[in-house]
């Protein structure tokens, strides 16, 4: 990290004198690296013109999913979604960031019941009716990253099934309680982990949320099983996601050898999972995508 002189301009691009800017706000994440926090670095604090790029972004992104909410329904395929996905993507200058993305095949990630996350569209997976699907879309538009995902209910669900994807989305609403500045990442995965084992479900531990913004995938890895008081400290700024995995049975998951992708529950009970993207502000956060 370059050390700046007190009136040099500040590194956030706001055009003030660093002394006027960010120079306070450095010094409070130093004192906290000196107690032995971790703490971001540079690249995760973005600034507002990077914010405005996301949320243009993230506009796109909330769109889709809007679209998908629409017209999704039993008979419909995964394929189907894809094609909606993409060509919604395209037409509106953007680039659909799962396409390509280390080889995953599709512009979309479709999940379905049993299926934790990164599902993979297909021609052949037919929608049914009492089915629980999630929806992952992410978007890069201008260089800029924004993710965010549902859970659909297609027909009839069962009631066990649909207090699932509440909890899910409920548990999203109590770990943003925890999100400030100043704060731990591990206050507001501690809080999810509680919320979710208190009303009977288990949060997947391997796959988490992630900082986002310039890449798809930036530090800092978010975990949903953290404890209060540790992992990453929040400062105004930091973009990240929540996106809880919450499976109605046990834990534990594997991923599919054949595709290299899916990930279902190792006991084959139902999961949900709903993902936010957010930017912490001076006094909470702002969601961005949703
Ligand atoms: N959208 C997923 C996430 O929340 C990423 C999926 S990676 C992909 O991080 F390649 F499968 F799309
Ligand atoms: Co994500």
């Amino acid at each position: 990290m370059i050390k700046l002189g007190r009136n040099d301009a500040c590194w956030c691009g706001s055009g003030l004198k660093y002394k006027k800017c960010h120079s306070s706000f450095d010094d409070k994440i130093e004192e906290f690296r000196l107690k032995g926090a971790i703490v971001p670095d540079r690249e995760m604090i973005k600034t507002k013109e990077q914010i405005e790029g996301i949320k243009a972004s993230a506009k796109i992104n909330m769109e889709i999913l809007d679209y998908v909410g629409e017209h999704i329904k039993a008979g419909v395929t995964t394929e189907e979604i894809n094609q909606w996905v993409h060509d919604i993507t395209i037409k509106n200058g953007a680039i659909p960031a799962p396409l390509d993305y280390e080889g995953f095949p599709k512009s979309v990630c479709t999940s379905i019941n049993n299926v934790v996350c990164h599902g993979i569209p297909s021609k052949d997976v037919v929608l049914k009716d009492g089915d629980i699907v999630n929806v992952d879309v992410s978007t890069i538009l201008n260089g800029y990253f924004s993710d965010s995902s549902r859970m659909y209910c297609i027909g009839e669900v069962s009631e066990d099934k649909k207090r699932l994807v509440e909890i899910a989305k409920k548990s999203i609403e109590v770990g943003l309680e925890q999100v400030k500045p100043w704060g731990f990442l591990g206050d507001m995965g501690q809080a999810i982990n509680d919320f979710v084992r208190e009303n009977g479900y288990t949060v997947v531990r391997e796959i988490g949320g992630h900082g986002i913004g310039l890449e798809f995938h930036e530090e800092p890895w978010v975990s949903y099983v953290s404890e209060k008081g540790t992992e990453m400290l929040m400062v105004p700024g930091m973009v990240f996601t929540i996106e809880p995995m919450i499976n109605m049975g046990a834990q534990e998951i594997y991923i599919d050898e054949e595709d290299g992708w899916t990930v279902y529950t190792e006991d084959g009970s139902p999961s949900a999972q709903w993902e936010i993207q957010l930017v912490v502000t001076e006094d909470g956060y702002e969601i961005l995508c949703w």
